[in-house]
């Protein structure tokens, strides 16, 4: 067998601050009613005061290096998936690492939103097969929070996202068939329009105006329905698909963990999938869309409430802006 890479440590932070749905209808027209049945969330974590998706990821890396039995010292290389970076330039890969003290070692953004972080572990797999680093650390944080409309313009979407990161740090694996199996990464640029931030951006001169700022470019634009349409629609045909490319079929998964943007998005899937509850991890109902972030920190409590156990087929699935979508299947 040729050399594999398995996650070896998990981490997660999530800001203290709790917002609950009442919370929102306080400043919104929404309700706590609508907002849990069309979404199936009901509170989610918004850091306080300037925190950025470093900050946030600096608590998850340590844990997720820590929990692999590692110095942080080990870590070679640093991927930072993030649709909300701390700046422009330079990437918030390069802030972690200075904060980690890390200096001097490779680190890199990845900007592929809800799908982020599986990009990020295809890259860090790859990087491990082909022998070129032992340890890397791979980060999916989101500081949604500052960026949200907070007027009713903007419900749809204010109302669905947390800030949070999660961290895994993916290693050579020396315990035989325990190894990531494979990724199914794919993209469609002909649907950047249906969930993207207008402004500010290098395409425009100036990149930001007042004027801009007055119609809510600077916020989030997300055609709802239409995000949903493809989530249901390409999520059951990639599950079922990375199955197959491995040889394996449904009966033999032990647990899909789902990118967590909608509830009813997972419940739609799963039955699809004819995936009982107890094969689909859902934490959306506490912590909302952490977007780059939902995938680790979903897996890191389905492994340390004893959902994951060793030898576990486990595919991890999402889809977000670009359109991206991506699975990995682990043989955990
Ligand atoms: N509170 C109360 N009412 C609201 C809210 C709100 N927060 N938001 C919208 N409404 C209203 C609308 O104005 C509309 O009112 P109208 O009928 O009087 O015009 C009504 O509710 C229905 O609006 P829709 O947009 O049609 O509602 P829908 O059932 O599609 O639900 C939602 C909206 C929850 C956004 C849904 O489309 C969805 O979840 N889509 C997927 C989005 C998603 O998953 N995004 C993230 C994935 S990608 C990523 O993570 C970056």
């Amino acid at each position: 067998m040729d050399r594999g890479s398995r996650i070896l440590g998990l981490g997660t932070y999530v800001p203290e601050r709790i917002v609950t749905n009442d919370d929102l209808a306080e400043i919104l027209d929404t309700s706590d009613e609508w907002i849990r049945k069309r979404t199936g969330i009901s509170e989610r974590r918004w850091v306080e005061g300037d925190v950025g998706p470093a900050e946030l990821a600096e608590p998850a890396a340590r844990q997720a290096v820590a929990a692999a039995g590692l110095e942080l010292s080990d870590i070679q290389l640093i991927l930072f998936a993030t649709l909300s970076p701390d700046l422009f330039f330079p990437g918030s890969a390069c802030l972690l690492q200075d904060r980690l003290g890390l200096n001097g070692c490779a680190a890199m953004d990845i900007r592929n939103q809800c799908t982020g972080f599986l990009y990020g572990l295809a890259t860090a797999d790859a990087f491990i097969r082909a022998g070129l680093y032992e340890h890397v650390l791979v980060v999916g944080s989101e500081v949604h929070s500052s960026g949200l409309d907070m007027s009713d313009r903007g419900r749809d979407v204010t109302v669905i996202f947390g800030d949070g990161a999660g961290a895994a740090v993916v290693g050579p694996s020396t315990e035989g068939d325990r190894r990531i199996l494979g990724h199914s990464l794919h993209a469609d640029g002909a649907l950047v329009d249906i969930l993207k931030l207008v402004a500010p951006a290098s395409s425009m001169n100036p990149r930001l105006t007042a004027e801009m700022m007055e119609q809510g470019l600077h916020y989030p634009y997300m055609e709802g329905r239409a995000v949903f349409k493809q989530a249901v629609q390409l999520l059951p045909g990639l599950i079922r698909g990375i199955l197959t490319q491995h040889g394996l079929d449904l009966d033999q998964l032990d647990l899909l963990v789902p990118h967590q943007a909608n509830l009813r998005i997972n419940e739609m899937v799963a039955r699809a999938l004819g995936l009982g509850p107890d094969k689909v991890i859902n934490n959306i109902q506490r912590l909302g869309n952490t977007t780059a972030a939902s995938i680790p920190i979903a897996l890191h409590e389905a492994v340390e409430g004893g959902r994951v156990k060793p030898g576990d087929l486990v595919c991890l699935a999402g889809l977000g802006a670009g359109m991206t979508w991506g699975a990995s299947l682990i043989r955990w």
